[in-house]
């Protein structure tokens, strides 16, 4: 767990050993950082301010120096490490110019195939920036969300994959001026960042829905033999058994570095008697 909050983290570590023990095993811990700063353990520069008070603008750049030191020699979260994030109504909190920098630094937390799953509250449409400046409606958790649509893109745009509204509160949590502000939960996903093979897979989208794209500028229009590389294959049928049917190659196909465009189809010459991933088992006639 972490929080920047001295008084936050005694009242999360009061009930350390109550929980350890109804979970019957004590594998949490609770650490000081700023969301934004994962590298950084502030219980760490508690210290190192004790012993070298910043008095001077000397003092000043030893400590910013000591800083980045520190963040690349002992990071308190190092880089692809976490399986999965979760937090609920704190990046609304973060100053709206380190907002992509938090979600920058989630990404490089988590590790390639991992997850995250992020509640917060966001607004209907742009807060104007006269609600911004209102410090109670910042502390209580309005005047800084993203708005909705907003909120969705951030994931996207630093890089994850899958990213899905898995809650949306049809009640809004609060209504000020007219604007709803509600509860969401964003899940998803951080690439293997494994690299892009033809190894002759396919996959079949199911629907319902005429074609759906992924993030990856992938299409696949129902119903159609889509050629994917590897990577892919596994990540459509790890995530979506429900929506899509996975078609190996028959025997080993040479490997290759992906190179057709999307949405090249897979002709079933290639891939018959190949082995089929189907959420469904096999046997039946029909
Ligand atoms: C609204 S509370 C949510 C607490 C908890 N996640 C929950 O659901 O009960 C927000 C918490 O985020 C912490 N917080 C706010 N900004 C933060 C930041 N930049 N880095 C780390 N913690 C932060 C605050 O100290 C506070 O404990």
């Amino acid at each position: 767990g972490v929080d920047m909050n001295d008084d936050m983290l005694s009242l999360a570590r009061s009930y350390q050993s109550e929980m350890a023990s109804r979970i019957g095993s004590d594998r949490v811990s609770f650490r000081k950082a700023h969301i934004q700063d994962l590298k950084l353990d502030l219980e760490v520069v508690d210290r190192y301010l004790t012993d070298h008070p910043v008095i001077s603008s000397a003092d000043l750049s030893r400590f910013d120096e000591w800083k980045s030191e520190q963040r690349n020699k002992a990071p308190l979260v190092a880089d692809s490490s976490v399986d999965l994030v979760v937090s609920n109504c704190v990046l609304n909190l973060v100053e709206e110019s380190d907002k992509r920098i938090l979600l920058e630094e989630i990404f490089r937390v988590v590790r390639p195939g991992g997850r995250v799953a992020i509640s917060d509250i966001v607004s209907d449409a742009p807060v104007p920036q006269r609600l911004k400046a209102d410090p109670a409606l910042w502390s209580g958790c309005i005047s800084g969300a993203l708005q909705e649509e907003s909120f969705v893109n951030a994931f996207t745009e630093v890089g994850f994959q899958g990213v899905s509204l898995a809650k949306w509160d049809a009640k809004p949590w609060q209504t000020v001026e007219g604007l709803e502000f509600r509860s969401v939960t964003v899940t998803a996903y951080k690439g293997k960042g494994t690299e892009c093979i033809d190894r002759g897979h396919a996959v079949i989208y199911r629907g319902p829905f005429s074609q759906v794209n992924d993030d990856d500028g992938h299409y696949y229009p129902r119903g159609q033999r889509i050629a994917v590389c590897e990577r892919t294959f596994e990540a459509l049928l790890d995530r979506y058994p429900e929506n899509f049917i996975g078609i190996r190659p028959h025997g080993e196909v040479e490997p290759k570095m992906w190179c057709a465009s999307a949405g090249t189809r897979r002709p079933a010459s290639e891939t018959r008697g190949g082995e089929h991933r189907s959420r469904e088992s096999s046997g039946g006639c029909c």
